[in-house]
């Protein structure tokens, strides 16, 4: 990140100032979107990532990336590297730097006993506890009782797995994840998801800021227009709208009959209570996790922010019991693969040219629906509180 502390604190200004029109309190008809900065903007990108991007529970990768003890990756969150790895006692984080002189610890995914700085090889645990430094009180005298030295042990950064999401919280501001991701467990009630298993990842990369992405996950809107062979599923009179809940925006339906790539021909979740067996769900929580939810599967969806006017889709297919991976499930799964994979090109060309037009002077934020686009609202208004005192959502 490059900007200024002078830019970050201009673009707030002028960011708050906007949204200080009332645009987040008049009816939702007369209300509008965020503004065209915080999508075309390098410092207003740049403020988003030191504050919603550090401030909340962001997610960082899949927890069977690191699936035995001493896998570490790493990755970076809000510009920060960052090195993920499972200890004994399951997956934490840490920065990325070497306390010596800085050298980046680990630069690709691998597996280790410890950690080794390449630089003058002090190594860590994986606990992150500094173990010893050779030659650290001249040639031959090495540092190996830490109870003696100035301590040195890696940064730790808050850290928490749920199933296979792993999530980092770098200014340990949000509040406990439990609470932050209350707002959905509470509605997963009767899914099993200790069931389920990684099956398959599909990647995107889009000409299109971060928050267009999420915005156009949540609403479903835009399907009669862009996905009309999903509007034969569940057609818009049968839709209702987003509803949100705290840090978590909520979309759902309830279909008639299942398709080949909802429900169809994949095992489905275990005792399934009846109101679950015809529905399917929608959560994002905030920032830019996100996952659907069927009798058959679990797609998540992350938009990773890359710059103002470019992110990374990452889809997660994860499905049931046997459907993960036995053989006579194969075109199945593959039917469901291509469901996503096609579904997603579809909306990430309406997601570019929202991204073309944010350039536009002749929007500023949009004239939204009183029925699908109070999400909308909420949205900008989650972005705002995030970055207005960098207030924690989740
Ligand atoms: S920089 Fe890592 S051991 Fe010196
Ligand atoms: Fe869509």
């Amino acid at each position: 990140m490059s900007s200024s502390g002078a830019a970050l604190q201009q673009v707030r200004s002028e960011f708050l100032r906007q949204m200080a029109d009332g645009r987040l309190e008049r009816p939702v008809e007369q209300a509008a979107g965020l503004p065209n900065l915080c999508y075309t903007d390098a410092d207003f990108f740049a403020l988003e990532q030191q504050t919603v991007f550090r401030d909340n529970w962001v997610f960082a990768a899949f927890a069977h990336e690191l699936a035995k003890v001493g896998d570490m990756l790493p990755v970076e969150i809000a510009g920060q590297p960052l090195v993920l790895v499972r200890g004994e006692n399951g997956i934490r984080a840490f920065h990325n730097v070497c306390r010596h002189r800085g050298a980046r610890l680990v630069e690709s995914a691998g597996r280790h006993r410890k950690f080794v700085c390449p630089n003058h090889s002090w190594s860590y645990g994986l606990d992150g506890r500094l173990l010893m430094r050779p030659h650290y009180h001249g040639g031959e005298r090495h540092d190996v009782n830490r109870a003696e030295c100035h301590p040195a042990d890696l940064r730790a950064v808050a850290c928490e797995t749920w199933h296979d999401w792993v999530f980092v919280n770098i200014s340990a501001s949000a509040k406990p994840f439990a609470d932050a991701i209350a707002p959905i467990t509470t509605r997963l009630d009767g899914y099993d998801l200790s069931a389920i298993g990684f099956a398959d990842r599909l990647e995107f990369d889009l000409r299109a800021n971060w928050k267009l992405a999420i915005e156009n996950f949540i609403e479903p809107y835009h399907v009669f227009s862009c996905h009309p062979w999903l509007n034969d599923f569940v057609g818009m009179g049968e839709r209702d709208p987003p509803t949100y809940d705290a840090n978590v925006l909520l979309c759902g339906y309830e279909f008639g009959a299942p398709d080949p790539a909802r429900g169809g021909q994949l095992p489905w979740f275990p005792d399934l209570p009846a109101n679950k067996q015809n529905r399917g769900d929608w959560f994002v929580l905030f920032p830019n996790f996100a996952f659907e939810i069927f009798p058959d599967q679990v797609d998540v969806f992350v938009a990773w922010p890359r710059d103002v006017g470019h992110c990374r889709e990452t889809i997660a297919l994860y499905f049931v019991g046997d459907g993960v991976d036995a053989p006579a499930y194969a075109d199945a799964r593959r039917h469901v693969v291509k469901n996503w994979n096609d579904l997603n090109h579809e909306d990430i060309g309406v997601i570019e040219r929202m991204q073309a037009g944010r350039y536009s002077e002749g929007f500023d934020g949009g004239v939204l629906s009183p029925y699908w686009d109070p999400v909308q609202q909420y949205f900008a208004g989650l972005l705002t509180a995030a970055i207005d005192g960098s207030i924690s959502q989740n």
